[in-house]
């Protein structure tokens, strides 16, 4: 297919388009058995008519089955009775209530897609989300049809000899020919994308937990033998997520059981399956030797999020894929709060907006750009978006922020009571906020149905005899494919005003001073209209604003602050995100300088305001060594990106390491002091503490690496290897490999070499060795990729293996990817453009998703664009392409 044939067969699917099925599956009974290179799924589907459509045709889902045998109440159906197609089944009933029995054969083994049932290394394992399941048996694959499912399991008894499937075991035992059965019944009905099975030579660990009603629940996560001493964080962070959904959501769990399987490969990072989640290996498995700090917080995150969703996707589910941002942006909101409760919230809250500007707005900016409650799409699997996951969880934070912690839950306790075992939509979540509240969110459901990123300009003036201050916002929303006009959004805006001494006390003019809180720095503005003015009365100075507080919602600010200005926050705003903010805004001037200097061939200068606050940070050992270290890094190349109107890769890099460079000289002394004070090897603790020290450290061991001499060099080296953790390890190595020196290039060779040596055996390690090397910014990074590629390490098959060597070249590695000077390479354009091919065949699902750099090319400078452009335009004449990367292609091109 070539992209006009593709335009006819590719349907796009329309949220108003939304019908209920014709007909209804109350109970699903399932036989699985496994056999070396063939498995044969039995089905037995009890079907009621939906009377409230008219329709009596039954179109079920089906995708890469053979369809051995079907049947309905126990009559065989002559071919002429149904009708098969590549993707569907479909027949016309004789009756409104029945039985339909099939019988089907599938070849997990040469399942490459990862979606269906598949074989991952030594175990067989599912993943049906978002439309898997139909690759598994024919069946009404949509989140509103919800069953009673049995699953009879069987398989070879010595390479299988663990069964697992949703809710609770009701019977095992042995069949002839070394084979065995487990058959699991799940008490909840479910929608069929939760479904899950699991066959193969798993250990586990166990635990228990007992619920606020005293039910114990028994606990296990299965792992490959191997990786059973790695379980223990996991199974801690587990249980904190249960407690804390008691504790703050009122939130039980409702099955005797809950499992967690560990899988090598995996297209994303977990999976919510009813009672028996799967997970990527990289989400599960830790151990200090072997995994970072981030990587801890990255399983307690996850394993948080995919137990959340037990009531948030779950019990309340999905009425059709438009409304994925209700359980995903939920969820992701409650993990995120579960993760700033475990450790420190403002540093949780600095991580989340630093990801989400850098990330999420460049997709709002793009081709791809999509309300976090889709009108349309052609593949769903395209989004699962950081706009459904992270500016989902924004709008419900808005939400939460609006109500108030005590109206937010009473609105959660009715979202749950009313809509419990139902398949909803978002704005019945947003109508039980606005019921128990009484507010009005008619135009906060903007955030809903409009894309894209608003801009709040904002300007102000103080009357030093009325002693008045007056903010005026107006708010504009570029344009996005979906909507050019954008209606006016509800926007929070927390704010306070910072005088020469600290916080000023606030009163709106609106507002008497009995009514107003005894810590009254603060307030929220809430922004409804395209231009609007705000009034504070009795400020006795000229403020400097604090705008944006906490990042009450998901905006660009544009406001002029002057340098003393944003020195002033950076010191005096009581708001610890804010101070971060201000010490980011001042940097992002300075890396304009550099900009502004080397477009113009000036010679650049460091503004010494930038060190004076540097120094300050680095002086001041009270202040949260984790902040510290956040603040003293600079803004991120995307995020810098961000900000530009067209993009030249090459100067933001060049630029921003202009900046490093004459921060790392000017303070040498300073983050030698610093990192002197920190090095100490002491026994490795995982508590918030002592990730902060090492984060602050390995923070100042980057500057001192910059252009390192012999001392610096060498304790770069002594920490490398002389670490007894991974994330200090890993950081020592990453500063010997970006040093750009002869000496420490040197030094970065064998050093990766006996890192390899030391840890070939560990995936996830080799997995983090591939990504460092891969974002090498060294001269020639195409050939050393290229190599990489024919490592023993390498597996052209395993996601992670893919995403540490392709999508961190070409997402993480600026002046390789970007590298057009060579015409015959185009940077690693061509590269990549040649990996999408190669992967579509095999993982459409993958592929798409690492078109994503390419995509953006209309927000690059030319050649850059055009180039990028080349690449999409001669993709979209890949014969066969998969609807995955069609739509992407043909969107970025349109
Ligand atoms: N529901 C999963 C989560 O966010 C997402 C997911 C896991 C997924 N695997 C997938 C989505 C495969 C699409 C395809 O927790
Ligand atoms: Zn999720």
């Amino acid at each position: 297919m070539n992209i006009a044939e593709s335009e006819t067969a590719m349907k796009t699917i329309y949220l108003k388009d939304y019908q209920q099925p014709a007909y209804w599956i109350k109970k699903t009974e399932l036989d699985v058995a496994i056999y070396s290179g063939e498995t044969f799924v039995q089905s037995k589907l009890t079907i009621e008519k939906n009377s409230a459509v008219q329709s009596q045709i039954l179109d079920l889902h089906g995708e890469n089955l053979e369809l051995l045998e079907i049947k309905i109440d126990g009559r065989n159906l002559a071919e002429s009775e149904y009708t098969l197609t590549d993707t569907s089944l479909s027949l016309t009933p004789p009756v409104q209530n029945f039985t339909l029995e099939t019988r089907v054969r599938i070849e997990p083994e040469k399942n490459t897609s990862l979606e269906g049932l598949y074989r991952s290394r030594t175990m067989y394992c599912t993943q049906c989300e978002a439309e898997g399941f139909r690759k598994i048996t024919y069946y009404l694959d949509r989140p509103d049809v919800m069953s009673d499912f049995t699953t009879r399991l069987s398989a070879d008894k010595t390479t299988c000899p663990v069964l697992l499937s949703n809710g609770n075991l009701i019977d095992s035992g042995d069949l002839d020919d070394s084979r065995h059965f487990a058959v699991w019944h799940d008490p909840h009905q479910k929608p069929a994308y939760l479904f899950a099975m699991v066959a193969g030579d798993l250990a586990h660990i166990e635990d228990s937990f007992t619920t606020c009603s005293g039910k114990q629940v028994c606990l296990k996560i299965f792992v490959e033998p191997k990786d059973l001493t790695k379980c223990d964080h996991a199974m801690a962070s587990l249980k904190n997520a249960m407690r804390w959904d008691e504790e703050q959501y009122g939130r039980e769990y409702d099955l005797d059981i809950f499992m967690i399987v560990a899988v090598d490969d995996f297209n994303m990072g977990a999976m919510e399956n009813k009672g028996l989640n799967i997970f990527n290996t990289s989400c599960v498995l830790a151990s200090p030797e072997t995994t970072t700090d981030a990587g801890f917080q990255r399983v307690e995150g996850v394993v948080a999020h995919e137990y959340f969703h037990n009531w948030t996707g779950n019990r309340v589910t999905c009425r059709d894929w438009f409304q994925l941002s209700l359980k995903e942006g939920f969820t992701v909101y409650r993990d995120s709060e579960f993760s700033a409760d475990m450790g420190s919230r403002t540093v949780k809250r600095v991580e989340d907006v630093a990801f989400l500007r850098t990330h999420q707005f460049a997709e709002d900016a793009g081709p791809m750009a999509h309300p976090i409650r889709p009108a349309s799409y052609m593949e769903i699997s395209n989004f699962y978006t950081l706009t459904i996951y992270e500016k989902g969880c924004e709008v419900v934070r808005m939400i939460a922020n609006l109500l108030g912690p005590e109206l937010f839950r009473q609105g959660s306790d009715l979202y749950f009571q009313r809509h419990d075992g139902e398949a909803v939509t978002t704005e019945d979540f947003v109508a039980a906020m606005a019921e128990v509240s009484g507010r009005d969110l008619t135009q906060f459901g903007h955030w809903y149905n409009q894309a894209g990123t608003p801009e709040l300009t904002i300007t102000d003036e103080y009357d030093e005899n009325s002693r008045q201050y007056t903010l005026t916002i107006s708010q504009y929303t570029p344009p996005t494919p979906e909507l050019s006009e954008k209606k006016p959004f509800h926007i929070p805006l927390r704010v306070g005003l910072i005088g020469d001494a600290g916080e000023l006390a606030l009163t709106l003019a609106d507002e008497t001073v009995e009514d107003l809180p005894s810590d009254n720095t603060d307030r929220v503005l809430e922004i409804t209209e395209t231009t609007q003015s705000f009034v504070f009365n009795n400020v006795p100075e000229k403020p400097v604003p604090s705008l944006l507080r906490d990042f009450s919602a998901p905006v660009k600010i544009k406001y002029n602050y002057s340098r003393d200005d944003l020195c002033a926050l950076a010191i005096r705003d009581s708001n610890g995100f804010n101070r971060y903010e201000a010490v980011q805004n001042l940097a992002m001037a300075v890396i304009d300088d550099a900009l502004n200097a080397n477009a113009s061939g000036a010679s650049f200068t460091l503004d010494s305001r930038l060190t004076d606050i540097y120094r300050q940070l680095l002086a001041q050992p009270d202040l949260d060594q984790a902040m510290l270290a956040y603040m003293l890094s600079l803004p991120a190349e995307g995020y810098i990106a961000e900000q530009q109107t067209l993009i030249d890769p090459l100067a933001i890099h060049r630029a921003r390491l202009q900046v490093k460079s004459a921060l790392a000289q000017a303070l040498h002394a300073e983050f030698k002091a610093v990192f002197e004070n920190l090095k100490a090897i002491v026994p490795y603790s995982a508590d918030a503490q002592a990730i902060a020290k090492r984060s602050l450290k390995n923070v100042c061991l980057s500057y001192l690496m910059d252009a390192p001499g012999e001392q610096e060099l060498s304790l770069c080296l002594e920490q490398f290897q002389s670490a007894n953790n991974m994330t200090d390890e890993m950081a020592a190595l990453t500063a010997l490999v970006m040093a750009d020196n002869e000496q420490a290039q040197q030094a970065a060779e064998q050093a990766l070499a006996s890192f390899y040596n030391k840890w070939k055996n560990e995936a996830l390690v080799v997995n983090q060795w591939l990504a460092l090397q891969a974002r090498n910014t060294a001269a020639g990074g195409l050939t050393r990729v290229n190599a990489l590629m024919q490592h023993e390490a390498y597996d052209s098959t395993n996601p992670n293996k893919i995403r540490s060597v392709i999508g961190s070249f070409c997402g993480a590695n600026t002046p390789n990817f970007h590298n057009i000077s060579d015409p015959a390479a185009q940077g690693g354009y061509a590269f990549l453009a040649q990996q999408i091919r190669e992967l579509d065949a095999k993982n459409p699902q993958i592929a798409a998703r690492l078109l994503s750099p390419l995509t953006r090319w209309r927000r690059y400078a030319a050649p850059f664009s055009e180039l990028m452009r080349e690449q999409l335009q001669e993709l979209a004449q890949q014969p066969g392409l998969s609807p995955d990367c069609y739509e992407v292609v043909s969107k970025s091109l349109a």
